[in-house]
């Protein structure tokens, strides 16, 4: 199937912010993750069935260094710093893909930063 769309600024934030104050970002806005070490973004992603997955972030880092953030699917990190690298400028948006496995029905989603810049700026999670 097409992949759905998942917008950051509609999932749940815990010590970061909704802003749309760079370019090229999707639907109204991105977020901006506080700068420290466990700040995170949860989708909540619907599968109708159980199985192999494609996640795609769409994310922007305008500064040099690596942002990696831990991905857990329903509380088990499946990707562990899960490399964010420099786009060059904070309008510059590119894709950061990783294969999970998906349960029927509900699952949640949990990208967390693991260094003390916090995560990259965050668009959405193609799933
Ligand atoms: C700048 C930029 C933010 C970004 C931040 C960061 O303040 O405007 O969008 O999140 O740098 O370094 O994390
Ligand atoms: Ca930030």
């Amino acid at each position: 199937a097409a992949p759905v769309q998942y917008q950051a600024e509609t999932a749940t934030i815990s010590n970061g912010l909704v802003e749309s104050n760079h370019a090229g970002f999707t639907g109204s806005g991105f977020v901006n993750y506080d700068n420290e070490v466990g700040s995170s973004v949860e989708f909540t992603v619907n599968a109708t069935a159980a199985g192999q997955a494609n996640l795609t972030f769409r994310f922007a880092n305008g500064q040099t260094a690596n942002r990696p953030m831990d991905i857990s699917v329903n509380g088990s990190v499946v990707a562990s710093q899960l490399s964010f690298p420099s786009t060059g400028a904070w309008t510059s948006w590119t894709t950061k893909s990783t294969s999970i496995t998906l349960k029927a029905g509900t699952n949640k989603i949990k990208t967390v930063a693991t260094t003390s810049n916090g995560g990259p700026n965050l668009d959405r999670v193609d799933v």
